[in-house]
């Protein structure tokens, strides 16, 4: 018998995980490759969680469903702490990474989703292998933030009333991956108050919130505490993106929610492994060593974001300077010179020409909701040896400057070195 096709949902492999993948192939066969198209932290994973994990491994038993009730007690005072919100207002559930917990609570909340463009990669999949519908929500990039002004989302949520869908939540990113801003606060806090009065869930995705280069915590929750899911974990300022564990906050005013959520993890993950939940309530206990971690990630982090937002904007790329996390998200029109400018007429031939020609691999701006014709891609700047990097932080006593960088990161240097002689013959 063969398999009726019909019956099939197809769903496309992840553009990150698959630029990813595509570098090691090409590492592997000895191909030079320049790689600016994953988001992983650098950092090696923090001594003091490695001892934990090692001295746990033993643990082989299923866990709660909702989460080791240690764990989410040490996350519950901890994001009360960064957030300034209640720590009985809310609960908490562990997943394997903040990703299922996006796709948990699009799931649990029926409706359509609004959705600022540019977005991160997953979340409109996760919207259509649900069935919903996404509404787009233009945003306002600049060196000041990313911005909805109120007049925005509410003009979004009536036209798509009238055009007969039904706006139940938002997905807010802050910082922003791909855009390495984040959102002012006045910003969070008007979008909040329109999402109380029209009724509609906020999703914020706080997966950077701790690699701000202001050092500040910033979450739409304190403007709507009893209307805001936030989801986070480990992967991104503690570098333990593969040990695959995130959360979710759930406030406790949305009757219900929790459960279902709960239920769904009860039908899909079951739980996460044991030793990792053990081993992550390190990761919440207010350790010095582990404050002093992130803030020498963020330390990192801002010196090469800024160092080449500079350098991209020395060549005439259009890049807002980044504000959080290891993104850029640069235009190429601006860099044109004129009409015989030879750049491609789309992003995801710009970004294919620059594999095929430059071994450089970037992501283009459609994989992130945005038209193809905005010459716009994304880079990721952390392709180099965290520990190195860290070394170097402490030869230099937590004060790190670009002239640095070149001890550490000549892969990014080189791969904005290629890019700048791309555009210089091109443009
Ligand atoms: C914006 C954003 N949200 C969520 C995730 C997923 O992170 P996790 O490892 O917690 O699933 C990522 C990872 O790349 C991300 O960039």
């Amino acid at each position: 018998m063969t398999f009726d096709l019909t019956l099939m949902q197809t769903v496309a492999f992840s553009p990150t995980l698959a630029a990813d993948e595509m570098v090691k192939k090409l590492r592997a066969e000895q191909r030079p490759v320049r790689h600016m198209g994953f988001g992983q932290a650098p950092f090696p994973a923090p001594a003091r969680m490695v001892e934990a994990l090692e001295a746990s491994a033993g643990e082989k038993s299923y866990l709660p469903v909702a989460g080791l009730p240690e764990l989410r007690d040490a996350v519950r005072h901890h994001q009360a702490r960064h957030l300034g919100t209640d720590p009985e207002a809310f609960d908490v559930l562990i997943a394997p990474g903040s990703k299922l917990v996006l796709y948990a609570a699009q799931m649990a909340i029926a409706g359509d989703l609004l959705l600022p463009v540019p977005s991160w990669v997953s979340y409109a999949p996760q919207a259509k292998m649900l069935g919903q519908r996404t509404i787009p929500l233009q945003t306002l990039l600049g060196d000041d933030g990313m911005v909805i002004t109120g007049e925005m989302l509410e003009t979004a949520i009536t036209g798509a009333r009238q055009n007969g869908l039904n706006p139940t939540k938002i997905l807010l990113n802050y910082p922003n991956n791909p855009t390495g801003l984040t959102m002012p606060e006045p910003v969070l806090e008007e979008i909040a108050e329109i999402c109380m009065r029209e009724n509609i869930v906020i999703i914020a995705d706080e997966i950077y919130g701790r690699l701000s280069f202001d050092g500040k915590y910033r979450s739409v929750s304190r403007y709507a505490p009893d209307h805001t899911i936030v989801t986070t974990g480990l992967s991104k300022h503690l570098s333990l993106g593969g040990w695959r564990l995130g959360l979710g906050t759930v406030p406790k005013r949305m009757q219900g929610l929790f459960e279902t959520l709960v239920g769904i993890a009860s039908e899909t993950w079951s739980c996460v492994a044991a030793p990792v939940q053990i081993a992550s309530i390190e990761a919440y206990r207010g350790h010095e060593d582990i404050e002093q971690y992130v803030t020498d990630s963020t330390t990192i982090h801002a010196v090469i974001a800024r160092y080449a937002a500079r350098r991209l904007k020395s060549f005439g790329l259009d890049v807002p300077m980044p504000q959080g996390g290891f993104y850029l998200w640069p235009g190429f029109q601006s860099a044109g010179r004129d009409e015989y400018s030879k750049f491609p007429a789309d992003s995801p031939a710009l970004a294919s020409l620059l594999v095929e020609q430059h071994g450089l691999v970037t992501l283009p701006g459609t994989a992130f909701g945005e038209a193809p014709e905005n010459l716009r891609l994304r880079l990721c700047v952390c392709d180099y040896d965290g520990a190195d990097a860290m070394n170097v932080l402490a030869d230099k006593h937590g004060k790190l400057t670009e002239a640095d960088i070149g001890d550490f990161a000549p892969n990014v240097i080189a791969a904005i070195d290629s890019l700048e002689s791309f555009v210089r013959n091109e443009g």
